[in-house]
Order: C-alpha cells, then structure tokens, then sequence
C-alpha cells in the first residue's frame, strides 16, 4: 500500500500559489477571499479557522463574516449582496451546512458567480457538466490534482463514488467521467437506497467513500489492489488520545489499507487538497479567469 499524501502535495503546490499571489500583488490586485459563516458548528469553525490560516500562509487577504444561528435568510441575503458589490473582494464561500430554516440553494444562487469559488452556483455547476470554463468544487478539484499528482491512471477504471452530494458525490462523477485525465472513468455512484452497496464498491478499480459516515467502508467493500479516497473526518472519543477523541474517515484505514494499492490518510489525504484547490480559485477569481 502506499499513501496519497494530501498534506505533503498541498505543501508543493502551496508554494507555486504563494508565487502567483506575490506576482498579483506587484501587479496591483490583492486576493481575497470572504467566508460567511453561520452558527457554532464545529466542524464548520474548524474548515472556516483552516482556509483563513491557508490564505494567510499564501499572502491571500481572507475575512470571515460570522453570523449567529438566528439569523434570517433576509438578513444573509443582504450580506451576500453587501458582498457581491465589494469589489476587493474576488471570491466569497458560504460554509455549508446551514440552520434548517435557511434555503441553501436559495442562498447559493445569490452569490455571484463570479465571486462563486466554491463553484455550487446552479451556473457554474452547469458550466462544469458542459466542460465549459468554470470554477471546480474544491473537494473534487483537489481529489483529481492528488491522483493527478501520483499519476494514478483512471482510463476505463470503474470508479465507484459512496455519497450523491452537491458538493462531492455528484460534481466527482461528473468530472472523473470527462473526456480528460484524471477522467475517462465508468463512474457509478452509491447512495442511501443502493441495493447491494457492498458488491458494487467491491467492482471499483477506484472508490471514493464521500458518504459522511465513520469507518462505513470496510475491507471485504474493497477489490485488492483498489485505489482508495476518502473524504470524511469524524472525531470519535478516544481514551488513549490525549484530547479524549481521534479522527477518522468514512474507511477503515487499519483494515483497508491491508488491501488497497492507494490509499489517504485522514488526516491529512483529501482535507489539505481541498483548501489548495478553494486558493486556486480564489487566484482564478482575482485574475477573472473564468469571468472576465
Ligand atoms: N462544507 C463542507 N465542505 C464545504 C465546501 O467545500 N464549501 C462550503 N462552502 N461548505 C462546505
């Protein structure tokens, strides 16, 4: 088995970006990128507090707009707009979830989509499926440069996706079934009401576990030799570890990494990707690549 390090790949292409910051900076554009958070949810302080600290890092100007729990779809709508005007803002991130009584699509279609880093925006979403110039979801992007970065080949590989979500599930599918590299896949995607989920992740050439469920994917889901992502991170209580938890991903890292060719860590795999992926469109945005 061997590991696709997230954490040390982001650190290389953390520098190129840090390059292209400096260089935009002389030119006279200051990157930034605005982050809207609501509520007290931890795992979205925590991805909030991590891109803040990567923008720092990489000279990327970042500001957080913290919200609390009750605040009205009204209210949030009018800060997106207070936003979308800011013209030294270049890319704006609504952190997702969001309390059940705000609409997030609703919220998502309000973000302009050229400030849309994100790329959850129903047009730039649509631009991805259509292969024309758009900003890619971040954990996606950063999924493709990892195996791109390995040169993990993906031509005719089934690669089968657990988890149908706006922001992974489904924007992977699509991308991993482009005419490109990494792409060129038979994608299949497993959901709640799959029948039979265990035999069909044990077809996938590649699996992506993106189903938000602890250790769900077990070693008999896996073929031998199987490329493995993960995309989740789950604090399970721990009374060995210091901080009384540990974190895992939607694999059982000890057993599958028994089989697997590939496979991330969680910690540390899909996680830091994600964050260089959110940079690079944030430069993208400053330099009005995809909306000039
Ligand atoms: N919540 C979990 N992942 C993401 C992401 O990539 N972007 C936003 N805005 N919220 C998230």
């Amino acid at each position: 088995m061997q590991l696709l390090d997230g954490k040390l790949v982001a650190e290389k292409l953390r520098e190129a970006i840090k390059v292209e910051t400096a260089r935009l900076i002389d030119a006279g554009v200051d990157p930034h990128l605005a982050a809207i958070l609501v509520g007290e949810d931890a795992a979205s302080q925590t991805y909030v507090h991590n891109k803040e600290k990567a923008c720092q890092q990489a000279g990327i100007v970042s500001s957080v707009y913290k919200l609390p729990e009750s605040v009205s779809e009204k209210e949030l709508l009018e800060l997106i707009r207070f936003i979308n005007k800011d013209d030294s803002i270049h890319g704006l991130i609504v952190q997702l979830p969001l309390p059940s009584h705000i609409d997030s699509l609703k919220v998502i279609q309000h973000v302009n989509p050229a400030k849309d880093v994100d790329g959850f925006h129903p047009v730039n979403a649509g631009r991805m499926v259509q292969g024309l110039p758009s900003y890619l979801p971040a954990t996606p992007n950063g999924i493709l440069k990892l195996m791109q970065h390995y040169k993990i080949e993906t031509e005719g590989k089934n690669c089968v996706i657990l988890g149908r979500s706006n922001i992974v599930g489904t924007p992977l599918a699509i991308l991993m079934s482009r005419k490109a590299y990494p792409g060129n896949a038979t994608v299949t995607i497993c959901h709640t009401k799959t029948a039979n989920l265990p035999d069909i992740a044990k077809e996938a050439d590649i699996l992506v576990a993106a189903m938000g469920q602890a250790e769900f994917v077990t070693a008999e889901m896996v073929k031998p030799g199987a490329v493995v992502i993960d995309v989740g991170i789950h604090r399970i209580p721990d009374n060995d570890a210091k901080s009384g938890y540990r974190l895992v991903g939607d694999v059982d890292f000890a057993e599958v990494s028994k089989k697997a060719s590939w496979i991330t860590p969680v910690p540390g795999g899909v996680g830091p990707m994600t964050i260089i992926s959110l940079l690079d469109n944030t430069l993208k945005a400053a330099k009005k690549e995809i909306w000039p």
